[in-house]
């Protein structure tokens, strides 16, 4: 029987970075993994294919119709499928590997199996060899992650009926895509496809898509999709596909019930979310507690119903996001280790990997209305920032929302190219409880696209430059 400090369950972005944590903060550590390879849901079927075939569509997209303008001049671009499924691959090896390395580097012992909670101090593994192994441990991390939600009647078959795995993989692409939920999945997922060549339809539940982001900028998010060809179908639910047909027969119906439409497609991707994964770990029996939703319950330090059993990431409450299940991952190893770990939940970034890309932090305006806080906007445009104009990707914005007294910045949204590498600066100014007025007098390189979040932050103050 094996003795260790520290016995972290899942090897995703939470539990691999929690297991580097605790090593590094001295303690012996083992991560248990049931899939063959290291890095959970983000590396092998999630964040890292999904971002792998995004870039590969985005350049096939802009071979096709970007470079003549800028005296570009290549033949009409060739899908190779097969290719491209290729360079994802690859994308994802490398990234495992990498976890692989990590682990040797920090002498962290990585064992293949299921892990069962069997109470306090005890882990047990059975191994896809049917080989069962027992861990002592003083303490336990549970990381096991989120697994795919599914709609009742309606069997994903991962080959016409998907969910986000299979459409990952999709052998071909399909004529006409179907897609249940129009969230980051179902937006990130339905850009790939139709950028190679799919007619998409996206059906949602409620009257807008992704839900949770500023209304402003998911009205001009939808409006800049539907002139890529997307097509939408809000406040409308799909209540069941009949698979007897050469193509899927989709029934949908308006969300508050009436008359049902059919419509035709050759894959149907469901993509409403995520659930907690916590199958065949024996919490009930260890005595760990559930909430309503089936998340792990945990207390501000991370710590279960059961002493010396934690839980991070998507398998506990919050937003499903691999660097949230990262810093969590942190911050309990270090609370393990004595220190004062910690995460912010108010500065936690959302990006959606689209083109244009869209991205945030902090509060909605929806949000700051409900709770009543009085704030200021600043909004920038894209179409009056130079670099933007020369490279003529000017759409979307900047909107930086600040507290009306204090001028303190509450949040930040943008709409537009590499949002999702220009929020992070947001992000340092809001840990730092940064104002606009802060942001606007820091210089800024020009040209760049980020001068737009200077010039947002000047528009909080009435005084933008250019504009
Ligand atoms: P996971 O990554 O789900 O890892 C859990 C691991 O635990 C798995 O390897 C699983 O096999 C293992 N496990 C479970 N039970 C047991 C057990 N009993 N014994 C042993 N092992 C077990 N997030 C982002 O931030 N950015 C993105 O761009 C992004 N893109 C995404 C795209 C897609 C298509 C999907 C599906 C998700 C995406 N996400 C993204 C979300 C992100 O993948 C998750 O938030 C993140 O992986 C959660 O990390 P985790 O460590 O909590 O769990
Ligand atoms: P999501 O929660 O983002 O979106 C699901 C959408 O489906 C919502 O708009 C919801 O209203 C809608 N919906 C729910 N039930 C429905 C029904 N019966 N009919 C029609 N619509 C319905 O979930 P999604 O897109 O599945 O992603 C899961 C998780 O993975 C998210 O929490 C997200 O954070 C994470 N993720 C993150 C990415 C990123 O950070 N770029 C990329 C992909 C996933």
């Amino acid at each position: 029987m094996a003795n260790y400090d520290l016995v972290v369950i899942g090897t995703g972005p939470g539990g691999y970075v929690c297991a580097v944590r605790a090593a590094q903060l001295g303690m012996k550590v083992a991560v248990v993994e049931k899939n063959a390879t290291l890095g959970g849901t983000c590396l092998n079927i999630g964040c890292m294919p999904s971002k792998a075939l995004l870039h590969a569509s985005e350049m096939f997209e802009e071979a096709g119709h970007s470079f003549a303008k800028m005296g570009v001049g290549v033949p009409a671009p060739k899908l190779d499928l097969g290719a491209m499924m290729n360079f994802k691959q690859q994308g994802i090896d490398g990234n495992v590997k990498g976890v692989e390395f990590l682990m040797k580097k920090n002498k962290i012992d990585v064992i293949t199996g299921k892990g069962k909670i069997a109470g306090a101090g005890k882990v047990e593994v059975a191994g896809a060899d049917g080989k069962a192994q027992s861990l002592e441990t003083k303490n336990i991390v549970i990381a096991t992650g989120s697994d795919v939600a599914r709609l009742k009647g309606i069997e994903i078959d991962e080959k016409r009926i998907v969910s986000s795995t299979g459409a990952l993989s999709l052998e071909k692409v399909p004529q006409k895509l179907l897609i249940v939920g129009a969230g980051v999945i179902g937006l990130e997922l339905g850009s790939v496809w139709h950028r190679l060549g799919a007619q998409v339809t996206v059906v949602e539940f409620l009257d807008r898509i992704l839900p949770g982001m500023d209304g402003e900028v998911a009205k001009q998010f939808q409006r800049i999709l539907e002139k890529q060809g997307f097509a939408f179908k809000l406040g409308a639910k799909v209540t069941a596909v009949d698979t007897s047909g050469k193509t899927l027969s989709v029934q949908v119906e308006p969300a508050a019930g009436g008359k049902s439409e059919t419509v035709q497609a050759d894959v149907v991707l469901v993509a409403i979310g995520r659930v907690p994964y916590t199958e065949g770990l024996g919490l009930k029996e260890a005595g760990v507690a559930l909430d309503d939703r089936g998340r792990v319950k945990i207390d501000s330090h991370f710590a279960t119903s059961v002493k010396g059993i934690y839980a991070i990431g998507d398998v506990v409450a919050g937003p499903m996001l691999a660097h949230k299940a990262e810093d969590e991952g942190v911050a309990v190893a270090e609370i393990l280790a004595g220190q004062a770990g910690h995460v912010n939940y108010d500065a936690i970034p959302g990006v959606v990997y689209t083109t244009p890309e869209v991205s945030a932090v902090g509060k909605t305006e929806e949000e700051l209305k409900q709770a009543g806080v009085a704030y200021t906007s600043g909004k920038f445009p894209f179409t009056a920032n130079g670099r933007s104009k020369v490279n003529q990707t000017t759409e979307g914005f900047v909107k930086i929302l600040a507290d009306a007294k204090t001028d303190r910045v509450l949040g930040v949204h943008i709409i537009g190219r590499e949002a999702g590498e220009m929020i992070h600066e947001a992000c340092v100014l809001m840990e730092f409880g940064g104002s606009a007025e802060d942001l606007a007098r820091t210089c800024h390189a020009h040209p760049t696209r980020s001068e737009a979040i200077k010039e947002a932050a000047l528009a909080v103050g009435k005084r933008a430059i250019h504009m």
